[in-house]
């Protein structure tokens, strides 16, 4: 069945649409002869160079939904627009970067950055980026020759973090892409990510469990329910960047987070 067809055909609003939504979504699996439902009535609707965090506890849907959003996955209901035409399979506007980011073991960090962009054209219409310079944005200029295993996991999810930036997608999605590394290292990459972001103006959907990263990260922040899932609530997070967990408001929105989060 064609997805568009389970949910009433709504019109994104007059103007501009919005540049990612998700309408009435929902996604089931069949497990033990049964069916799961994951996803139930999923929405959410995102601005250009907006950054959104989808905040929920482990096996609430998160990445089922950001699978459903890059194409990976068909919705069993509902529909995902951008720049309101419909999702129907993976796409090059879209890149994903999972927790543990597969690079390729027998590439260099520069070729692993450069390995996406092998069928792009000199002169396509972007042409072809400046790597040399991206590499160094994410701290990497001494290191473009060594191979993965030679690095750490921090610097592996800067190559994962560059890899897809090189390929300028209209949205990243992140899933959990931070939460193997140590606290410090983590902070360094939520950094570093903030500030690409401030120079690009992806708009970026980012999956988390970690209230304090969602806070630290996001314009807005969508909390999700379990079983099954779909948004709970939102929380628009007007605080100044760089953010500083120990202010008064940062506290403030962490409490009513755990609340949110907590029952
Ligand atoms: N391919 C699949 N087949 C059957 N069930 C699945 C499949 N993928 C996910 N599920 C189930 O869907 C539910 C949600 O899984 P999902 O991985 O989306 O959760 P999550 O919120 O990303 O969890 P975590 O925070 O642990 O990564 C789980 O109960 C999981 O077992
Ligand atoms: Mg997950």
């Amino acid at each position: 069945m064609n997805p568009s067809e389970s949910v009433p055909q709504e019109k994104p609003e007059e103007g501009r649409p919005f540049h990612l939504e998700g309408i009435a979504l929902g996604r089931t699996f069949r497990v033990n002869g049964g069916s799961l439902q994951v996803l139930e009535g999923v929405r959410f609707r995102i601005s250009t160079g907006e950054f959104v965090c989808i905040l929920g506890r482990s096996g609430c849907g998160k990445t089922t939904l950001l699978k459903v959003v890059a194409g990976f996955l068909s919705p069993s209901s509902g529909r995902v627009l951008i720049n309101g035409r419909d999702v129907r399979g993976p796409g090059s506007d879209r890149c994903v970067v999972f927790q543990e980011d597969a690079l390729f073991p027998w590439l260099t960090v520069k070729e692993n950055v450069t390995f996406g962009l092998r069928y792009r054209k000199k002169d396509g219409p972007r042409g072809l980026p400046d790597v040399d310079r991206l590499i160094e944005s994410v701290g990497l200029a001494r290191f473009k020759d060594y191979l993965p295993r030679e690095i750490s996991g921090g610097m592996k999810q800067r190559v994962a973090l560059a890899r897809v930036l090189v390929l300028h997608p209209e949205v990243l999605l992140m899933d959990e892409p931070f939460a193997s590394l140590d606290s410090q290292t983590r902070r360094e990459m939520q950094e570093l990510l903030i500030a690409l972001w401030e120079q690009t103006g992806h708009t970026v959907l980012f999956v988390t469990h970690d209230i304090e990263e969602a806070l630290l990260l996001a314009d807005r922040v969508l909390v999700m329910d379990k079983s099954p899932g779909r948004i709970r609530e939102e929380i628009p997070v007007a605080l100044p960047r760089p953010r500083k967990p120990e202010t008064a408001e940062f506290l403030g929105l962490k409490r009513k987070l755990l609340e949110t989060i907590g029952d």
